[in-house]
């Protein structure tokens, strides 16, 4: 059995706030803009939906205070203050930090009555307030996935929230990515790339994923120029970005990620890695483990030579983790010990995955 379900309106263009304001206008009255502290401001996306929602008479006050792994914590404060000013539809824009914390914070407003534990415990409908997401970055495809992946800090523990929250419009304009520091176009275009990668690799992949993950490699590829610091990103590099991280989303939508993702949250909750760093970082050892024909498909179509090639990227433009290597292998550890945990992530790797599988892929870049 194949299925594939994609309920997200999707407009990719120049301008597509402001050519979609009645597409906005038509989900409410009063909008929650959701989004971090500075990127939103800097990159001209925030004046242009608010100037966008005051041509339409729409009312809207914003929360900017969603961090980057953004906590329980947030979501709650957030949920309070949409409670508090009546809004009736939410707005998340940025990288995919603000865009899950907007997801759960639409649900959390549709059901003021629950407390913070229905966050981690759904009661079967996870009905939200309509959502529309923007993206200012070209990772996580969050805009036309189901998955809000939040921290828990008291726990000190990163993992996606049991309920599945598509978004209903999803606007995707490259000209936010101007500008965007070299750094963070690197580590969320190795975001995507490992979605692809995951989602291909994937005992859930069916032609129908994997038709989003060839049209999304081929489209990656056109901007590893960039990646690979040789040429400057021009427009069409940021909106082939862009486009490859939401065919990448609509993806992981099917399939869900798998091991990679799986063994990065430790990294990040506890090294501070930035997200596609620490995915790509268990990437390598992943594609060693696959069989020859799917390492070399997907290595090829995505522009690489080699694993080599791709680790050789991967290091020069992401750079290292920052962390002596006894604190590094105590959280490696961490990390495999959390994935045997999650059977049911482990079982997404569509090859046998043992203990000491799962173990070669978490130690590849330190052992070899
Ligand atoms: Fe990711």
């Amino acid at each position: 059995m194949a299925m594939f379900y994609m309920p997200v309106k999707v407009f990719e263009e120049k301008n597509a706030i402001q050519n979609h304001a009645k597409d906005i206008a038509a989900l409410g009255t009063k909008a929650l803009i959701v989004t971090g502290r500075h990127s939103a401001f800097a990159n001209g996306s925030y004046d242009d939906l608010t100037a966008t929602l005051d041509s339409e008479g729409i009312a809207h006050v914003v929360f900017n205070e969603v961090e980057e792994n953004p906590s329980v914590k947030t979501i709650m404060k957030a949920r309070d203050f949409g409670v508090a000013e009546h809004v009736d539809f939410v707005i998340g824009i940025g990288g995919g930090s603000p865009l899950d914390a907007s997801k759960a914070i639409a649900l959390m407003i549709k059901k003021a009555d629950k407390d913070v534990d229905y966050l981690y415990k759904p009661d079967g409908d996870s009905v939200t307030l309509p959502i529309v997401a923007i993206p200012t970055t070209c990772g996580t495809g969050s805009e036309v996935t189901a998955v809000s992946v939040l921290t828990d800090t008291d726990k000190m523990v990163k993992k996606s929230i049991p309920h599945k929250i598509f978004a209903d419009l999803a606007l995707l304009d490259g000209k936010y990515l101007t500008g965007a520091p070299r750094k963070v176009l690197c580590n969320t275009a190795f975001d995507a790339l490992t979605h692809l990668i995951e989602s291909y690799l994937n005992s859930k992949a069916t032609d129908y994923s994997r038709m989003c993950v060839d049209a999304g490699l081929k489209t990656w590829a056109k901007s590893l120029p960039v990646i690979r610091g040789e040429r400057e990103a021009d427009e069409t590099d940021l909106l082939n970005m862009l486009r490859a991280s939401m065919m990448a989303g609509m993806a992981i939508a099917h399939t869900a990620t798998t091991i990679p993702h799986g063994l990065s949250y430790a990294v990040t909750t506890h090294l501070g890695v930035p997200h596609g760093m620490a995915t790509a970082y268990f990437t390598a050892g992943y594609l060693t483990a696959a069989p020859e024909s799917d390492r070399k498909y997907l290595l090829e179509t995505a522009g690489f030579a080699s694993v080599s090639d791709f680790r050789k990227t991967y290091h020069a433009s992401c750079g290292e983790i920052q962390a002596d290597e006894t604190r590094l292998r105590e959280v490696l550890d961490v990390a495999v010990a959390e994935l045997a945990g999650n059977p049911a992530k482990m079982a997404l790797a569509p090859f046998a995955v043992d203990a000491e599988t799962v173990r070669r892929i978490a130690y590849f870049e330190l052992e070899n």
